[in-house]
């Protein structure tokens, strides 16, 4: 830089700057590039400021202009620096987006998360659809009395479910209750007439094949009221079963026997599977029927032991299995799988 500077030097000086300015501006392909000629040509040590420095070498009476011609072409830099900033973080702005995308219609990565165990589910909501006709939920215990579980529900001690073979008794005499029948006149006896409640719980029996496990579920009704007929225990189960499998299936009373009831009927509904359309469906055996439910109304006998007139009141009963019932909604083939704790078999999706 000379020490007497003037305006026609000066120029030339602006000129060959802005051009090695738009030379390198040109060139540049990134933001940290741009950075650095912003640093080259207007930073404290840059060129464009050495050459404003400058201006204190000219003659007063060309400063003005001298002044003039640095601050447009400090300008004219500015403006060009931030233009190219602009289209810069555009451009980054769009490469980054395309590289970094994220597909929001991709399905999440599956979370195994806590939920009610099949049979759980099956028993709420078929407490929650007798709840709907009126009916309360009553408990009993799992360890029960002769009594309660045989002798009130007229079961004669010659009777084979007595047999030892198919009950667990405890040195005292008590035993695992067989079935969640004794509940009924528990609760007779605690309620009174008239009466609805269901009783789900486990039962148990000396029992353990494919088919049969020591220790199931059962859910048990019973409705003591005044002139109570058939034909409201036939509607009841039917709106429980519809209800329940969420469509009206086809169902058949078929006359059966309980001790406890008279008449005494089992319910069948239409193969939830196949709808009696498959002649080897592995579900109804190609019967086109599925066994659902034991029922009754209830036996004088038994009304009485619960402590109740059996000429003021009358009613029905029934009984099913929860375990069954949930196999049959959720399409579980084995029952095993219910107790055997494999929950990877519930998440892959059933009978896997
Ligand atoms: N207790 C019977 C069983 O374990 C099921 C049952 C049948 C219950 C008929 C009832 C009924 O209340 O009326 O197989």
């Amino acid at each position: 830089m000379s020490d007497n500077i003037n305006t026609t030097d000066l120029k030339k000086q602006v000129e060959d700057l802005l051009a090695s300015f738009r030379s390198s501006l040109s060139s540049v392909n990134n933001t940290d590039a741009l950075q650095e000629l912003r640093v080259k040509t207007v930073g404290k040590k840059g060129a464009l400021t050495s050459l404003l420095k400058s201006l204190g070498a000219t003659t007063p009476s060309e400063r003005p202009a001298a002044g003039e011609m640095l601050n447009k072409l400090r300008d004219e830099i500015e403006e060009e620096l931030t233009k190219k900033k602009a289209a810069l973080i555009d451009a980054e702005t769009q490469a980054a987006e395309a590289t970094d995308q994220v597909d929001v219609t991709m399905p999440a990565r599956a979370r195994a998360s806590g939920a009610f165990h099949p049979v759980a589910q099956t028993m709420h909501e078929i407490v929650a659809i007798m709840q709907g006709l009126g009916y309360s939920v009553a408990l009993g215990p799992e360890k029960e009395e002769e009594h309660y579980n045989f002798d009130c529900l007229n079961i004669p001690s010659w009777h084979p479910a007595r047999d030892m073979q198919d009950t667990f008794y405890f040195p005292d005499g008590t035993l695992l209750r067989t079935h969640t029948s004794p509940v009924q006149i528990r609760s007779m006896l605690k309620y009174g007439a008239p009466l609805r409640v269901v009783c789900p719980g486990k039962v148990y029996r000396r029992d353990n094949d494919t088919t049969h496990s020591p220790m199931f579920n059962q859910l048990e009704g019973l409705l003591l009221e005044q002139d109570v007929s058939f034909s409201v225990l036939k509607g009841s189960l039917r709106e429980l079963m519809n209800g329940f499998f969420g469509r009206e299936l086809k169902n058949r009373f078929r006359a059966s026997y309980f001790p406890f009831t008279e008449p005494s009927m089992e319910l069948d509904i239409e193969c939830v599977e196949c709808g009696g359309k498959n002649p080897d469906c592995r579900i109804c055996k190609g019967t086109g029927w599925l066994e659902v439910c034991g029922m009754g109304m209830v036996h004088p006998f038994v009304v009485r032991a619960g402590g109740i007139d059996p000429d003021k009141y009358n009613g029905f009963a029934f009984g099913m299995g929860l375990d069954r019932m949930a196999m049959l909604k959720y399409g579980i083939s084995d029952l095993r799988y219910l107790f055997n704790g494999n929950v990877s078999y519930f998440l892959s999706g059933r009978n896997a």
